[in-house]
C-alpha cells in the first residue's frame, strides 16, 4: 500500500451472504489515520458505510446541513457526508419499500466534484450498490468465471414506467441478465482491472451516472437520468490480461520489468499496424475518421507528466510530416487558461491510465467546443478511450510501477506512426517515410543494445546517488528526454532534478554549473549537433564535468568528453527512444541505493484521479 494511502475492510458476518468493501485510498481531505479511512460510516452502527474514489467539492456545505439536523462527524474526510447523507435520506424516507438504488439516485443528484462509490447498508442486507464511472465490475459465476449467460446487461432508468422502474433487481427473466435460476458467485466492484484479473477476466465497464445494485447473487444496472442516445445495456467485456503479466518475474520491481519489456512492448505497439515490406501503416482505431482528421487545421496534444513528455518528443516529426501547427499542452494549465479550440481543430489526450482526471476534464472541454478528439491510452475500456471519438490503444500490456517507462515509449511509437499516416499519400514524403518506417524496424534490436549498458549504468548511480540535484541538457528532439529524465530521478529518487533546454543555458541555468554540480547531457548526431557541441564547451568552460549521452560512433564527443554514454544511432526522430531508457535506468538504480520503494513512490498514484 502506498504510503498516504489507507485502507481498511468491512466484512458482513451475520449474512449468509458474504458482502465486504474495502478501499486504499489517495488521501485527499484528512491525514492517512484509522478514523480516516474507508469506509466512512452513517454512525456507530454502521447503518450505512460507503467507499468512495475521487473528490467531493461541495462536501462543506453538505456537512453543514446534516450538522444542523443533528448528525455528529468523527473524521476529516468528504466521504463521511455521503454516509451521513445516504442516512438522513434514510431516515427521511417517504415509504418503508424504497430501494437501496433509488437512494443512492437521491444522494448523488446532491454530490458535486468527481465520485465513483460502493454502498452497503444493514437496511439492506446483501447487497451492494456502486456508482459511476471510473470503477467496473468483475462477475465469476460458479465454475463460469470465464463465461457468462448473456454479453450484455440491460440497463434500467430511474424512470416511473414498470419497465423503467429502478426497483431492484428486476428478477423478471426479460430484464435480469443472468435466468433467474442461475446466480453469479462474486461479483466484484474495483477501480482498475489488474485489481480483480485472478478472480476472471470477464468485466463490465460502466458510463457515467450508472448505479449498479447487487442482491441475492444478481445485478442490475441502472441510470439517474436516461437520455436520448444512452445504450440500452452493457457489454460485458474478456480481460485480455493475464495474471502472469502484472507478476514480476525475476525482476525486483514492476518498474525493473517494463524497463526491460520495452524490445517487446514496442513490438506489441507496432504489431498489425505496419507492414514493413512495403513502408505501410494502418491505424484501424482511426479509420472512420481519417479523412476528418486530414482536414484539420491544427493539432493539440494534451496530457500530463510523463505522457506530456511523449507529445513534446514528437512535436516537430508531427510538426514535419502533418505540415500542421502542432501544439503540446500540459492539461491542467490548458484548462486553466480557458485556451480557444475550435471544430476544426484535432486534439489528442496521450493518457497510460486513461482515468487522469485533468486529462479527463480537457477532453470533455474540447468536446464541447467541437474538436474531434483522439484518444492514445494503454487501458481497454478507460474513461478517455471510451469519451474520445476515436483512438489508438499502444498496446504496451499492463503497467504497474507508478513511473511510467514502456507507456513512454509506446506512447511515442503510436504518435510516429500517427505522423506516417498522415503523409501515406504525400509523393515528396515517400524516402522519410521508408527512413522512419525502417528505423521502426530495427528499433527493438537497439533498445536492448542500450539495455545491456544496464551494469554501466548501475556503476554511475553508485557515484550519483549521494547527490541533491542533478541536471540534465539536450535540445530538440531531446528535449523531452531530459524532461522525462528529470522526472523518473524527481519522482522515485526524491532528488531534485531538472530538464533544461540546451539553448536556454545562457538566459539563466548556466549559472548552476561548478565542477560540483552533476551534469548530464544529451548530445546526439541529429541537426541540433553542432549547437549542443556548444552547450558542451560553455558547461566545461565552468568546470563542469557533464556525463554526456551521445552517439557510440561519435568519436569527436567521446574525446572531450570525461563520461559517456554511448548509444547505437537510429533516425534522428527515433533517437529519443534510445536516448531515454540510460535515465530510466539511472533512475531505477538511483532509487535503490537510496532505499526507497521503486514501485511506489511516497505522494504519488499511479493514476490520478482527483484535479
Ligand atoms: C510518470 O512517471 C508519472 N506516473 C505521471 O507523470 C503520469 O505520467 C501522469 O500522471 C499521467 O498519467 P496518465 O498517462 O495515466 O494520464
Amino acid at each position: 500500500m502506498c504510503q498516504g494511502l489507507q485502507q481498511d475492510i468491512d466484512l458482513d458476518v451475520e449474512f449468509d451472504v458474504h458482502l465486504g468493501i474495502a478501499h486504499t485510498r489517495w488521501a485527499t481531505h484528512g491525514v492517512p489515520s484509522p478514523v480516516n479511512s474507508h469506509p466512512q460510516r452513517s454512525d456507530k452502527s454502521n447503518e450505512f458505510i460507503v467507499i468512495h474514489n475521487g473528490i467531493i467539492t461541495n462536501y462543506k456545505d453538505l456537512r453543514k446541513f446534516l450538522e444542523s439536523k443533528g448528525y455528529e462527524f468523527e473524521s476529516e474526510t468528504d466521504t463521511e457526508t455521503i454516509a451521513k447523507l445516504v442516512k438522513y435520506m434514510y431516515d427521511n424516507r417517504e415509504s418503508d419499500d424504497i430501494n437501496f438504488a433509488t437512494l443512492v439516485e437521491r444522494v448523488t443528484q446532491q454530490l458535486e466534484g468527481a465520485f465513483a462509490l460502493v454502498f452497503k447498508s444493514v437496511h439492506y442486507p446483501g447487497e451492494a450498490i456502486k456508482f459511476f464511472i471510473d470503477l467496473l465490475i468483475a462477475v465469476v459465476q460458479e465454475g463460469k468465471s470465464h463465461s457468462c449467460a448473456l454479453p450484455f446487461f440491460s440497463v434500467f432508468s430511474a424512470g416511473k414506467d414498470k419497465k423503467s422502474c429502478s426497483a431492484l433487481p428486476r428478477t423478471d427473466q426479460d430484464t435480469c441478465l443472468f435466468p433467474v435460476d442461475e446466480k453469479a458467485v462474486e461479483y466484484y466492484f474495483a477501480s482498475d482491472a489488474s485489481a480483480v484479473i485472478e478472480h476472471t477476466n470477464r468485466v463490465i465497464f460502466l458510463e457515467d451516472d450508472d448505479v449498479a445494485a447487487v442482491m441475492d447473487g444478481r445485478l442490475s444496472i441502472h441510470r439517474i437520468k436516461r437520455k436520448t442516445g444512452d445504450y440500452p445495456a452493457r457489454a460485458i467485456q474478456t480481460l485480455q490480461m493475464e495474471l502472469q503479466q502484472i507478476m514480476k518475474g525475476n525482476y525486483s520491481s514492476f518498474m525493473q520489468k517494463e524497463i526491460f519489456e520495452q524490445p517487446e512492448s514496442v513490438v506489441n505497439t507496432m504489431r498489425g499496424r505496419i507492414n514493413f515490406d512495403n513502408n505501410t501503416v494502418t491505424l484501424g482505431g482511426l479509420k472512420d475518421h481519417i479523412k476528418e482528421i486530414q482536414r484539420c487545421r491544427r493539432l493539440i496534444l494534451i496530457a500530463c507528466g510523463t505522457s506530456y513528455h511523449a507529445g513534446v518528443a514528437t512535436r516537430q516529426v508531427l510538426e514535419e510530416l502533418t505540415e500542421l501547427p502542432v501544439m503540446v499542452e500540459l492539461a491542467s494549465d490548458f484548462l486553466d487558461r480557458n485556451t480557444p479550440v475550435f471544430r476544426d481543430d484535432v486534439c489528442f489526450f496521450i493518457s497510460q491510465s486513461g482515468e487522469t482526471a485533468d486529462s479527463l476534464l480537457a477532453l470533455r472541454y474540447c468536446k464541447e467546443r467541437g474538436a474531434l478528439t483522439v484518444g492514445i491510452t494503454n487501458t481497454v475500456g478507460s474513461s478517455i478511450s471510451r469519451e474520445t471519438d476515436c483512438g489508438v490503444h499502444i498496446n504496451a500490456g499492463p503497467e504497474v510501477g507508478v513511473a511510467s517507462t514502456k507507456a513512454y515509449t509506446s506512447q511515442f511509437v503510436a504518435l510516429i506512426m500517427f505522423a506516417l499516416l498522415m503523409c501515406d499519400d504525400r509523393i515528396s514524403m515517400q524516402p522519410r517515410r521508408r527512413e522512419i518506417i525502417q528505423g521502426l524496424r530495427v528499433l527493438p534490436d537497439l533498445i536492448k543494445e542500450v539495455l545491456s549498458l544496464d551494469d554501466e549504468i548501475q556503476k554511475l548511480a553508485t557515484e550519483l546517488y549521494q547527490q541533491k540535484s542533478v541536471l540534465i541538457m539536450g535540445r530538440g528532439y531531446h528535449y523531452a528526454t531530459c524532461l522525462e529524465g528529470a522526472l523518473k530521478i524527481k519522482e522515485i529518487t526524491y532528488m531534485h532534478s531538472e530538464g533544461i533546454l540546451a539553448g536556454e543555458l545562457k538566459h539563466g541555468p548556466l549559472a548552476l554549473v561548478d565542477k560540483l554540480m552533476p551534469v548530464i547531457m544529451i548530445i546526439m548526431r541529429d541537426h541540433t549537433y553542432t549547437k549542443c557541441q556548444n552547450a558542451l564547451q560553455q558547461v566545461v568552460a565552468r568546470q563542469g564535468r557533464p556525463i554526456v549521452v551521445c552517439d557510440k560512433d561519435d568519436y569527436e564527443t567521446i574525446k572531450n568528453s570525461s563520461r559517456t554514454i554511448k548509444v547505437p544511432h537510429c533516425v534522428d526522430c527515433l533517437q529519443g527512444i534510445l536516448s531515454v531508457i540510460p535515465l530510466q535506468l539511472l533512475s531505477f538504480h538511483l532509487a535503490v541505493l537510496r532505499g526507497y520503494d521503486v514501485d511506489c513512490p511516497r505522494n504519488l498514484a499511479k493514476s490520478v484521479t482527483v484535479e
